[in-house]
């Protein structure tokens, strides 16, 4: 897993790898096979996924949205798969999955696909049985992901959907400049990831001090709020910690009764219109005697005295280009929480790499 994690630079270069034209501003992605007609007469998306792969399908979704402008949801597969899902025209669906063996995901496009919807695949393992039989699709290319734990498949996974964000909106709204900033931040985020990694013995001797704990809470809004979830999904996975992942915005509706001191919270804090909210989030969270680990933006003077630890993370010139900065902290935390407290990193119990049954 700490190879994986190590790795995420690289993989995410080589996802990118051949699939941004500068002098258009826009991307190419070879294997969808769809012409610009087709592309143009999307109307919405629908992603089906399951655990990380999920989480990566959610940050697609604010991307299709944002960038592209065009509606687009998320489910997961194990639940569109019995309920009977409606096929809408002009609607491109997309399984996203590492392995391409999920069961769920695979029984979900076969839905899908039997009621006439064109699916695409997201998939790493090429030759899988999800990239088979999608209708066309896009590889990741991170490498062989052997750890349980997924990691650099979420950063690559969500690589993609940056790629076909702008894509579409280049053949949309997306102006020639606002898509040349994308593309060029998308280009320098395996330099920013490295940067983050080399922090890798702050976040260990962090986890050393917090792997005692029996729960966390994980928060985060907007296009980090799946990177939340993603955080509390490897922790859980690999520590048995417990740890839920929410939208910081909704702790009030029921989590903020968790809080206590010896519940500590993951803040997500990016430099973005959220930024605000989120640290009144915060607030309600220390004034309740919870423990704050932040991560946050270097140089950000609001947190001091509200967060206990702060992980700072490089600053971006575009903010939805923060789940890849926010995650990978998360997944080192995960990483030494567990080797702090003994566990088979790679093999944590009940688990299998790829789930091929229900
Ligand atoms: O191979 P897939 O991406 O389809 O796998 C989906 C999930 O089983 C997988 O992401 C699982 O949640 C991981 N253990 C998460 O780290």
């Amino acid at each position: 897993m700490e190879k994986e994690i190590f790795e995420q630079p690289e993989a995410i270069k080589r996802g990118v790898s051949g699939r941004i034209d500068l002098e258009q501003a826009t991307a190419h992605l070879g294997g969808l096979n769809m012409s610009n007609r087709d592309l143009l007469n999307i109307e919405r998306v629908r992603i089906t996924a399951a655990g990380t792969s999920y989480y990566a399908g959610m940050v697609g979704t604010y991307l299709l949205e944002s960038v592209a402008r065009v509606p687009c949801t998320v489910e997961l597969a194990s639940e569109l798969r019995y309920r009977n899902p409606i096929v809408e025209r002009n609607t491109l669906h997309f399984a996203v999955s590492q392995s391409g063996e999920t069961a769920d995901t695979l029984y979900a496009l076969r839905e899908l696909q039997r009621k006439g919807a064109t699916v695409l695949g997201i998939c790493n393992v090429v030759g899988s049985s999800i990239a088979r039989e999608s209708d066309g699709g896009v590889y990741i290319h991170s490498g062989p992901e052997i750890a349980v734990a997924s990691t650099k498949a979420f950063t690559s996974q969500i690589t993609v959907f940056y790629l076909f964000a702008m894509l579409l909106g280049r053949m949309r709204h997306l102006s020639y400049e606002a898509g040349l900033e994308l593309a060029r931040e998308l280009q320098v985020i395996p330099t920013r990831v490295e940067q983050i990694l080399a922090k890798q013995k702050s976040i260990k001797e962090l986890a050393g001090k917090y792997a005692h704990y029996k729960n966390f809470l994980f928060l985060g809004r907007g296009i980090n709020y799946p990177v939340a979830m993603e955080g509390a999904l490897k922790l859980k996975e690999i520590s048995y910690i417990h740890a839920e992942g929410y939208s910081a915005a909704e702790i009030k509706h029921g989590p903020i009764a968790l809080i206590n001191e010896e519940t500590p919270s993951f803040f997500l804090v990016p430099d973005d219109g959220l930024k605000e909210k989120v640290i009144s989030n915060m607030k309600e969270v220390k004034s309740r005697g919870g423990k704050i680990i932040a991560v946050a933006v270097e140089g950000e003077n609001s947190l001091k005295g509200i967060a206990d630890d702060i992980i700072e993370i490089p600053k971006l010139k575009n903010g939805l280009f923060y789940p890849f900065l926010m995650v990978v902290p998360l997944q080192l935390f995960a990483y030494y929480c567990a080797l702090d407290l003994g566990r088979d990193v790679d093999h944590p119990r009940n688990l299998a790499k790829s789930v091929t049954v229900e």
